[in-house]
């Protein structure tokens, strides 16, 4: 399997997908997203693979969605890009999948660690939504799942402030179940991944199909909820100021409309 913006490696019944786009800190463009999905679901059709790890570099898991394809788009535009609903189908896979964590997980990046099953943090792992700083609001779940993680009051001051969250608290909040140093994150990963894969599979994934159950119902309506206001956004001008600020490495002004 080979892709321009992704590394997989097979260490059989293991599979390791690492992000690749080292420059801009693994930002998850439509292209990335589609190979990702595309990766997934191959590893997760192979019998001989029975649990898939999820991770980026030292400096970034990644720093969220590409604001640079974004930053021009207009609400339709973004609809029909379709590219969010890319992210459904990284939770769709039946296998076990761990998010092995170093440096920045940032919107998108938080939102695609989220749906991993598991996540390992090193300690450098900084998790945030920050997608308020750029005028828009989280697009890929993380008002939701975060929601549902961290509970309505800690999400609410998470997300409104955009600030960051290290590796101990994301451990203390249950968003990380360990915390490592940054040498040692992937082979946690990794030991982790070889117990799981010890265990009966059937009893893995109706496991892993049960707990997912536990955040259905309401999440779909809550999702698609999140999108449209998510798309909406584009139709504003602080999106619009948001992410040129970004892009020209200046202060944001917002106006509220
Ligand atoms: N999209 C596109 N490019 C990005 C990016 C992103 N999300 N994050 C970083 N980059 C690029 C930068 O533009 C820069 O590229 P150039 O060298 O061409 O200028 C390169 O990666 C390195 O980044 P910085 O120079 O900014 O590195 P830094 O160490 O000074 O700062 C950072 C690191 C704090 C992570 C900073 O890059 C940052 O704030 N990134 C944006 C984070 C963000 O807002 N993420 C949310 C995106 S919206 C989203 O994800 C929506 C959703 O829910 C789906």
């Amino acid at each position: 399997m080979s892709y321009q913006n992704l590394l997989v490696m097979r260490e059989d019944p293991v599979a390791i997908v690492q992000l690749n786009r080292p420059k801009v800190l693994n930002a998850l463009n439509l292209a990335l997203m589609q190979e990702l999905v595309d990766a997934l679901q191959h590893l997760d059709q192979d019998e001989k693979i029975r649990c898939l790890i999820l991770t980026g570099d030292e400096k970034a898991f990644a720093a969220g969605a590409d604001i640079r394809e974004m930053a021009d788009a207009g609400p339709i535009e973004m609809l029909q890009r379709n590219t969010i609903p890319l992210w459904d189908r990284v939770q769709a896979v039946s296998k076990p999948t761990i998010a092995a964590v170093s440096g920045y997980a940032l919107g998108g990046g938080c939102e695609l660690a989220l749906l991993c099953d598991i996540i390992v943090a090193s300690e450098t792992a900084r998790f945030a939504q920050p997608e308020i700083n750029i005028g828009v609001i989280p697009g890929a779940g993380g008002t939701q799942r975060l929601a549902r993680t961290l509970g309505k009051h800690k999400a609410m001051e998470f997300i409104l402030t955009g600030r960051t969250m290290l590796a101990q608290e994301a451990l203390d909040a249950g968003l990380a179940c360990r915390v490592v140093p940054p040498e040692a994150c992937l082979d946690e990963a990794r030991k982790l991944a070889v117990e799981i894969c010890q265990r009966s599979p059937l009893a893995v994934k109706l496991a892993k199909e049960a707990i997912l159950k536990a955040f259905e119902g309401s999440l779909r309506e809550g999702l698609d909820f999140e999108r449209k206001c998510f798309y909406l956004m584009f139709g504003s001008e602080d999106q619009k100021e948001g992410m040129r600020a970004f892009l020209e490495k200046r202060q944001a002004e917002f106006k509220g409309r």
